[in-house]
């Protein structure tokens, strides 16, 4: 990957933003693991001495604000404020350290966003095409996908949503619903046509291409992009019509932008007004990628709008690519989805009344890893991580060395430490370290600070202060082994110091040091002055975890918790890697199948069209191999398919089904083959 390269570069300037939370609901615990990623990096980035500048804001438009400001009896405007003063309270419990936290309804990015329309449009990216779309007459408006409903036309199950249904879990137009009525009125929408914007982001194949391989994404996000290109790009969709809760589109009349346009140029606006605020050169981050370096941190569900649409539209639009689309998994609690129920669908507010900041920080910090995997928050194994390596081992280094010092040394450090090899072993791992939290290997980087901790506790049991301060000949040794306990302890605090702000600047307290940078490992703290020890932190009791949950059941029961779902965007629900149920899997119907034909596709880089038999029956199957395969060597081999997936219009014709290979792709993909004595047909268990 690019970024490890950046590491040698002194004074990088470092522009980062975390994807913006909607207005329409109170952050929850899984917000909470985009927002500690990204401020734990910047953290990191900031205490090695680069610039950093971290930047977010609320997404404040879309039909689920408008309608959520209408049933409550407020404006939007006046739900949006709310609403930002109370993720501004959340984040600043969890410590996000945001440099500029501005929404998207604000002026600063209603003049960015239609500058940038401005701009697609003069130079051709943007094209006006009727279309049809369901119409309640009773609201007198459009309805998005979410709000018609009706019965399955495959299974007849009531009440499906107007893109799949969740009872059969097969997928179909809204028009093919039966019975199909508005979710706002009851009644049966109509179809009517209207005037559409769309982003011709199809023009832009070639470049998303070459950005995705500047390694700016994640291996399994370029795979995704390459099945996106694959499949055939498709114009995007970016007016709304009215009535609708966003900024007008210039020239326009009634016309508004789709909330997913102004968004990510929120990230802009947000930057800007911290900009005018701190004398900083915009323009050299967004015009220019020589000198400055931009990051989004996002999750699996919003992929396709910060990898297809976000960077084709600043190209469009004259501005540079990011540096990398950082994306993390989804959280689950106790291995299961947030559940309201259960009372796992924890609000950030609710936690904090609870418990500890920085223990969440931790915990997500000592799971987190650089690929997309969803993330487990186990209540047992929280308690019981933080409680051994937090309490246990980091904060017991100083409350087992401060008292002797404080008390028989009048708080003086000694002259020399007692174990100069701890003190070298643990800022040799320094690099080591440093190098994870760049990859953003956090769980690796905790594993191997925890393991250090270890070593400096063990050279404390080996050294027995407790036992030595009976012996008056022996005190200049406690001194000394204490000092290089406080050591120890000084050091684990700057590596600890971008997941561990606040107990961190306690710590600096009690110290007496100014604020720790990386560069402060070097030296060791001697003959210096440090203050009385408080508990820096205190375990976590079940009781309180036990009552956060209780509360999140009832905090359900008082209120319609948020919505998280976009109901605009049937895009919006595109995750990358969801955990399927047992019914799940055994719906799919693994087939023996023999190739009994491989041909090269005109026009495509990737994909071979196969003929499969699969014992009488033929399929046609497009798929991605041809990097590993000539179509000569497959024929007449047998190999593994998906019989029962819905065939899927690629842009080279209909695929009816899927061929399973393994590999980490290019050459090094291998198709499965089953056993000798497998025929054609046979069901693979
Ligand atoms: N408003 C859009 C983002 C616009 S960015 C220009 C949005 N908002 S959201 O509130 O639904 O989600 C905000 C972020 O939180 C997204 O990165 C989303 O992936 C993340 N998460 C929301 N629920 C989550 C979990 N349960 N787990 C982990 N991350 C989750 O999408
Ligand atoms: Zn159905």
């Amino acid at each position: 990957m690019s970024n490890t390269t950046y590491v040698k570069n002194t004074n990088r300037k470092i522009l980062i933003t975390n994807a913006l939370p909607y207005a329409n609901g109170p952050l929850h615990l899984g917000h909470m693991v985009g927002f500690l990623q990204a401020d734990i990096w910047a953290r990191f980035q900031k205490l090695r001495g680069h610039k950093v500048t971290f930047v977010g804001g609320d997404d404040q438009h879309g039909t689920p604000i408008m309608l959520g400001a209408e049933k409550l009896g407020i404006s939007p405007q006046e739900l949006v404020d709310r609403i930002e003063q109370a993720h501004k309270e959340s984040l600043d419990g969890f410590s996000i350290g945001f440099d500029n936290y501005t929404g998207t309804h604000h002026v600063e990015n209603e003049e960015m966003a239609k500058a940038i329309y401005v701009k697609l449009r003069n130079a051709g990216h943007i094209d006006v095409r009727t279309i049809k779309q369901a119409y309640d007459e009773e609201k007198g408006m459009f309805l998005p996908d979410r709000y018609v409903k009706g019965t399955c036309p495959k299974c007849k199950a009531p009440d499906q949503y107007g893109d799949n249904c969740e009872v059969c879990g097969s997928t179909y137009e809204t028009t093919d619903l039966i019975e199909p009525y508005s979710v706002l009125s009851g009644k049966p929408p109509i179809e009517k046509e209207s005037e559409h914007y769309f982003f011709k982001v199809s023009e832009f194949e070639e470049m998303l291409t070459s950005w995705k391989d500047s390694g700016a994404l994640q291996p399994e996000i370029a795979n995704k992009l390459e099945e996106w290109f694959e499949s055939g790009l498709i114009d995007w969709d970016i007016s709304r019509d009215k009535p609708y809760w966003g900024f007008e589109i210039p020239d326009a009349p009634g016309k508004y932008f789709y909330v997913w346009l102004d968004a990510p140029i929120g990230y802009m606006a947000s930057h800007k007004v911290h900009c005018d605020a701190a004398g900083d050169d915009w323009a050299s981050y967004w015009e220019d990628d020589s000198e400055t370096e931009l990051y989004h941190f996002i999750g699996k569900d919003i992929v396709r709008f910060h990898t297809l649409f976000w960077p084709a539209m600043l190209k469009a639009s004259g501005y540079r690519q990011p540096n990398g689309v950082f994306v993390h998994g989804f959280l689950t609690v106790d291995g299961a989805k947030m559940s309201k129920s259960r009372g796992t669908f924890v609000m950030a507010e609710t936690y904090l009344k609870h418990l500890n900041a920085e223990y969440l920080r931790y915990y997500y910090a000592a799971k987190l890893s650089s690929n997309v995997v969803d993330m487990d928050l186990n209540l047992d194994d929280f308690a019981a991580r933080v409680n051994s390596d937090l309490v246990g081992k980091m904060v017991n280094i100083a409350s087992r060395c401060a008292g002797f010092i404080v008390k028989k040394f009048d708080g003086k450090l000694a002259t020399a430490s007692a174990a100069p090899e701890l003190h070298q072993i643990i800022v040799d791992a320094n690099d080591s370290i440093a190098q994870r939290y760049e990859n953003r290997e956090f769980s690796q980087a905790m594993r191997e600070i925890m393991a250090l901790a270890d070593k400096a506790n063990q050279f404390i049991d080996e050294n027995k202060p407790w036992v030595l301060v009976k012996d008056e000949t022996k005190l200049d040794q406690v001194q000394q082994v204490c000092t290089a306990g406080i050591n120890a302890f000084r050091s684990l605090c700057i590596y600890l110091k971008p997941v561990l702000p606040k107990l961190v600047k306690e710590a600096e307290a009690f110290l007496n040091v100014d604020e720790l940078k990386w560069s402060d490992l070097n030296a060791p703290l001697l003959d210096h002055q440090i203050n009385k020890f408080k508990p820096l932190m205190t375990r976590i009791e079940k009781d309180s975890i036990d009552d956060m949950i209780e509360e999140s059941k009832e905090s359900l029961k008082a209120t319609e918790a948020a919505n998280t779902i976009d109901p605009d965007s049937p895009l919006g629900q595109d995750p990358i890697s969801d955990e399927i149920n047992f019914d799940d899997f055994a719906k799919i119907d693994l087939r023996v199948a023999e190739i009994v034909d491989a041909q090269h596709v005109k026009g495509a880089d990737k994909l071979l069209q196969l003929t499969l038999d699969l014992g009488g029956e033929t399929r046609n199957v497009f798929a991605g191999i041809k990097s590993a395969y000539q179509p000569e060597d497959l024929k007449g081999k047998l190999t593994v398919m998906v019989a029962n997936l819905a065939p899927r219009k690629m842009r080279f014709g209909m695929s009816e089904g899927m061929v399973l290979a393994a590999g980490p792709g290019g050459s090094d993909l291998y198709i499965l083959n089953p056993e000798d004595g497998a025929k054609p047909g046979m069901r693979v268990k």
